[in-house]
């Protein structure tokens, strides 16, 4: 296995000096050196070909995620869609990778990237106090709430009338958890495996809210008549992308490229092109 990577390099950095780079097909290595004696043109063609090579060379970026979140991820025909997908996507551009996506329950995210089946945890998550000790988690790279979201002839007003009702969430997420304390007043909470299997149990008059996520919260309160969203959100959260603890080197990878989208501004492209401003 080394013997072929090594072989595969030495290839590499002789199709590098046989053609003076500026046609080379080799990957990272013979990329990086730019003379000075090139065009622009020339060091864009060949910055091209060489993020093309990157691609294949790179290896596969598994990102775990359960796309059931518009507008986060969702299935939209036959593909898996959305914010993380594209942001994902654009990361593994970055590191000259090729993203695979996984897409699985929620709450089985942290546990496959544990196994290390996945490499990043993509899925609108929150980072908490709890799963920071079993994943880490890159910067953040939006802020999200959860809110309740009610039938718009409902009693529940606000937070305090959650109190003694039934409460429908996605399974492992924040709003199971925080809807969970509700549990001591009296409130059953009901979990679902999409947070859209709770809001048509709510629809049914199975349930009485929902908590989830504002920004999901606003595609199915679109969808759907007669249900509302409050205005009293219950918490603020920010995202991040879920890393195997310990594995600093990818998340340091992960960081960078983070960054660079938020510097460039791609990141909020990206969050624009799904979420209207209000
Ligand atoms: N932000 C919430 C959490 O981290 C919900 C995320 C749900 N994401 C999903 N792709 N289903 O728990």
């Amino acid at each position: 296995m080394k013997k072929q990577v090594l072989a595969l390099f030495m290839a590499a950095v002789m199709t590098g000096s046989l053609t003076g780079c500026g046609s080379s097909t080799a990957g990272p290595t013979a990329g990086a050196d730019t003379t000075a004696a090139e065009t622009k043109a020339d060091a864009e063609t060949k910055a091209e070909a060489d993020t093309k090579t990157e691609e294949a060379a790179g290896g596969v970026l598994v990102m775990a995620t359960n796309a059931e979140f518009p507008p986060y991820e969702y299935h939209d025909g036959g593909s898996i869609v959305g914010i993380d997908v594209e942001v994902a996507e654009a990361i593994a551009a970055k590191l000259g990778m090729t993203l695979e996506i996984d897409d699985i329950a929620f709450d089985s995210i942290i546990p496959e990237l544990e196994s290390g089946k996945a490499d990043i945890g993509v899925a609108g998550m929150t980072v908490s106090e709890d799963r920071l000790k079993n994943v880490d988690f890159t910067d953040t790279y939006t802020t999200a709430s959860q809110v309740i979201i009610v039938k718009e002839d409902s009693d529940i007003a606000g937070p305090d009338d959650l109190a003694g009702k039934y409460i429908g969430v996605q399974l492992g997420t924040t709003g199971d958890i925080y809807a969970s304390d509700y549990e001591e007043e009296g409130s059953t909470i009901e979990r679902y495996n999409k947070g859209f299997e709770a809001v048509q149990a709510m629809l049914q008059g199975k349930i009485d809210a929902v908590v989830i996520d504002v920004e999901p919260a606003k595609v199915f309160v679109a969808q759907n008549e007669g249900i509302k969203i409050l205005d009293e959100p219950l918490t603020v959260e920010e995202y991040a992308i879920a890393i195997k603890k310990g594995n600093t080197e990818l998340l340091d990878k992960v960081n960078k490229a983070l960054g660079e989208l938020k510097e460039s501004g791609e990141l909020q492209a990206i969050i624009d092109k799904y979420i209207s401003a209000e």
